[in-house]
């Protein structure tokens, strides 16, 4: 087989890269070892930033987002049983969509596939020749350690905790997202529509969910809510542990072979940032390999890994900072524990912090 583009991994990154060479004229095909159905079901974080949403509307694949996703002004943060609302709205003029990125890979292979594209499921291996390889299989995948050895160095952050997330048929605690710093550990309570709850709790890095009955769960919840708002339970359907981790790869090309999303960094998931990078990624990457075949330039190529790093290094301490100012660091009522409880009231309560947290939230510009 023979094409301009050959990809691996039809996650988020993979498949809009594929979309948006695509609508430039340039041939790609998608090679993931997953089934379709594994792909289209696997929920992962489901926080866009403004210009996110804007890319799937304005590039065709908006549609059912426009229709079913959430918008969202701010966030709540949640702390000595008070609840300060941040509104990114007011603040900075912009809005953030909760709509899984399950969704946004559904909507994504149906409109690849109407397209006339190319993406090969379930293969491992495969002989498709090619211009450029866009590596967008994920932090466990088979590009990156196929760098040549000593092309790369990565730069790790392993937190000593992890979440346990559910997802239940019940109403969230409130139509937008509460985040709690409480004496007993971090909890987030998100949703995917208004009877569905997407709940998480800090646990520890190698939590048996085992231990973890329905009710526990929902008792933890409620104590770390501290009781700002009532909390609804209902029928847990799924229950998992994340682990929590930062890492960047620097470069995140080698030869023809360019990395995207996951496949060159992750974020813990307290800043929402995942999904966003990603598509930051491909969007650099598709506008490079439009310049190289449009007008034989091949500046942006060149420059592909710093343009994107300079992103992915403030996603990472955003990342990073909502993480440590969030999250219990021991079971005493320590030095940290006083001082983030500072930092929460001065983030919650100054202007100027406010706006600073909304910018990097809603999503830094992009043009
Ligand atoms: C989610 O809804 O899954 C979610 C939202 C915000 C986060 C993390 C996860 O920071």
């Amino acid at each position: 087989m023979r094409t301009q583009v050959g990809i691996v991994g039809a996650g988020p990154a993979g498949l809009m890269l594929s979309h948006l060479l695509h609508l430039a004229g340039i041939s790609s095909i998608i090679v993931e070892n997953r089934s379709r159905a594994y792909c289209e079901a696997r929920v992962r974080a489901g926080l866009m930033e403004h210009w996110v949403a804007q890319l799937l509307i304005d590039t065709g694949v908006g549609a059912r987002l426009q229709r079913e996703a959430m918008v969202h002004d701010g966030i709540t943060i949640a702390f000595n049983g008070e609840a300060r609302y941040i509104d990114f709205h007011k603040l900075i003029g912009k809005q953030v969509f909760i709509y899984d990125q399950k969704e946004v890979v559904t909507d994504l292979i149906a409109r690849r596939l109407a397209d006339g594209g190319q993406i090969l499921f379930e293969v491992d291996e495969t002989s498709v020749l090619h211009d450029f390889i866009g590596g967008c299989d994920g932090f466990h995948g088979i590009c990156r350690p196929s760098f040549p050895d000593r092309a790369l160095r990565g730069y790790d952050r392993v937190y000593p905790f992890g979440w346990l997330g559910i997802l239940s048929e019940s109403p969230p605690p409130d139509k937008e997202l509460i985040y709690c710093f409480h004496e007993r550990g971090f909890a987030l309570f998100s949703m995917r529509g208004p009877d569905l709850s997407r709940l998480y709790l800090q646990c520890a890095a190698d939590e048996d969910v085992d231990q973890w009955p329905d009710a526990r769960i929902w008792d933890e919840l409620e104590t770390r809510l501290g009781g700002v708002r009532p909390l609804a339970r209902g029928k847990i359907l799924q229950k998992g542990i994340t682990p929590m981790r930062s890492y960047v790869t620097e470069p995140m090309q080698a030869g023809r072979l360019f990395l995207a999303g996951d496949a060159a960094h992750i974020v813990p998931p307290t800043g929402a940032k995942g999904m966003n990078l990603a598509m930051a990624d491909v969007r650099v990457l598709s506008r490079a390999i439009e310049a190289h075949y449009k007008s034989g330039r091949n500046e942006l190529l060149e420059n592909y890994s710093r343009t994107c790093l300079n992103r992915v290094w403030k996603g990472q301490r955003f990342s990073w900072w909502m993480t440590q100012m969030l999250h219990r660091h021991s079971d005493e009522m320590d030095f940290d524990a006083k001082r983030q409880i500072a930092e929460i009231d001065y983030v919650t309560g100054s202007q100027a912090a406010m706006t600073s947290l909304a910018e990097n939230y809603a999503g830094l510009p992009m043009e």
